[in-house]
């Protein structure tokens, strides 16, 4: 492969992995992901910016077949789909330095038994001169884990930003295009990115200060549009919520899936946006990406040994692990001869800072009072968002 040149002197190795289904052992991929390293070539010295998941080191050495010296490797991210090839490359580099800052020096180290002295530590604005292009340092911690940084290339005004406007998509094009790009980056800042939501902010007024003509992230294409993939990040963490309901639910004889149709409809009628999710073949992305915009969030389940269904449990824990900005939160669903479904929920939802909606839980097949109910849910949810 070819290093695909960005602009005098700086290159994009883009390492694709098209048939990658799953991330993390957890993660859906529906669109493959790609692990991108990019190398800055200065007047006197050279760096690789990152580097590529292990299973796909192939491809980067071959971009890296004509590179005779190396001197610096920097890594933005302990996580090894970006680091896990840095000590290959210091193989075949023995002379080049991992330049990086204090916690992700301490992450490479134990994670993969990088030596001591093969670091040069970086702190927040520094700058690294190669010879007429100059990386500086910026630290953007918790995009998505406490050592994460970015790098600016002043000359190029290209952001190298790892994770940070990443999006898990496989493609043969070097520049983002918004229509194609806007769902794998969402999906991608739903999945890992949202419970940073502070930290994300605060990023991004660092680096927009920056003057910055590209965004080159570590994960799908690069960003010509600046201003659109930083749009979507401002609109993402902020505090704003939709009129929208997320209607995540799991259904077993067809009781709860009656009660979520019933509320889905009314509240359409009603004017709110409604995304329903079968959890019976459960999606992360798609319940995640749901969970970025949603007001309400409404968990329908089944009881299952006087408890919530498993499916729903894994939704509730998901919901809670990811912290989205919901404001109200109820739970549906039905039960044979008793249980305990709604207590077991609401007790896995702590980080959810939301109102909770009296919750409609009932006996067997709903009756024309239990829908009234869910129409009444329905009418509170919907001017509670009228209200926000
Ligand atoms: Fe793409 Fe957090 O690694």
């Amino acid at each position: 492969m070819k290093p695909i040149k960005l602009s005098e002197d700086v290159f994009f190795l883009q390492v694709n992995h098209f048939n990658r289904s799953l991330f993390d052992s957890l993660i859906p991929l529906p669109e493959g992901t790609s692990y991108n390293a990019y190398l800055v070539k200065g007047k006197n010295k050279t760096a690789l910016l990152d580097s590529a998941d292990p299973e796909k080191r192939e491809v980067l050495f071959d971009y890296l077949k004509d590179v005779k010296e190396l001197d610096y490797v920097v890594a933005h991210h302990g996580e090894q789909d970006h680091s896990g090839s840095i000590p290959a490359v210091l193989e075949k580099y023995p002379n080049a330095k991992v330049a990086t800052n204090p916690k992700c020096k301490e992450l490479l180290m134990t994670h993969l038994h990088i030596p001591a002295e093969k670091f040069m530590e970086v702190k927040d604005y520094d700058t690294l001169d190669l010879g007429g292009k100059a990386l500086q340092f910026i630290y953007t911690p918790w995009v998505h884990w406490p050592e994460t940084m970015s790098t600016f290339l002043k000359e190029d005004k290209i952001l190298f930003s790892c994770d940070f406007f990443g999006s898990h998509l496989a493609t043969g094009a070097v520049f983002s295009e918004r229509n194609i790009v806007h769902d794998p980056m969402k999906r991608y800042y739903a999945e890992i990115m949202m419970p940073f939501r502070s930290s994300i902010r605060a990023n991004l007024e660092k680096v927009g200060k920056l003057d910055l003509a590209m965004i080159a992230p570590s994960h799908g294409p690069v960003h010509k549009d600046v201003e659109f993939v930083t749009g979507l990040y401002r609109d993402w963490s902020s505090d704003a919520v939709k009129n929208n309901a997320l209607l995540a639910y799991v259904s077993m004889h067809g009781s709860t899936a009656v009660l979520i149709n019933r509320l889905a409809s009314r509240l359409q009628e009603l004017g709110v946006a409604v995304e329903k999710i079968n959890m019976e073949h459960f999606d992360e992305g798609r319940v995640a990406m749901a969970l970025v915009d949603a007001a309400t969030i409404v968990i329908g389940t089944p009881t299952v040994l006087t408890g919530p269904h498993p499916k729903a449990v894994y939704g509730a824990y998901l919901a809670n692990a990811l912290r989205p900005r919901a404001r109200f939160v109820s739970v549906v669903g039905s039960y044979g001869w008793g249980g305990k479904a709604v207590e077991t929920i609401a007790g896995m939802i702590p980080n959810l800072k939301a109102e909770v909606l009296s919750p409609v839980m009932i006996k067997g097949l709903p009756t024309a009072a239990d829908l009234a109910r869910v129409d009444e849910l329905a009418a509170l949810i919907a001017d509670k968002h009228k209200g926000l």
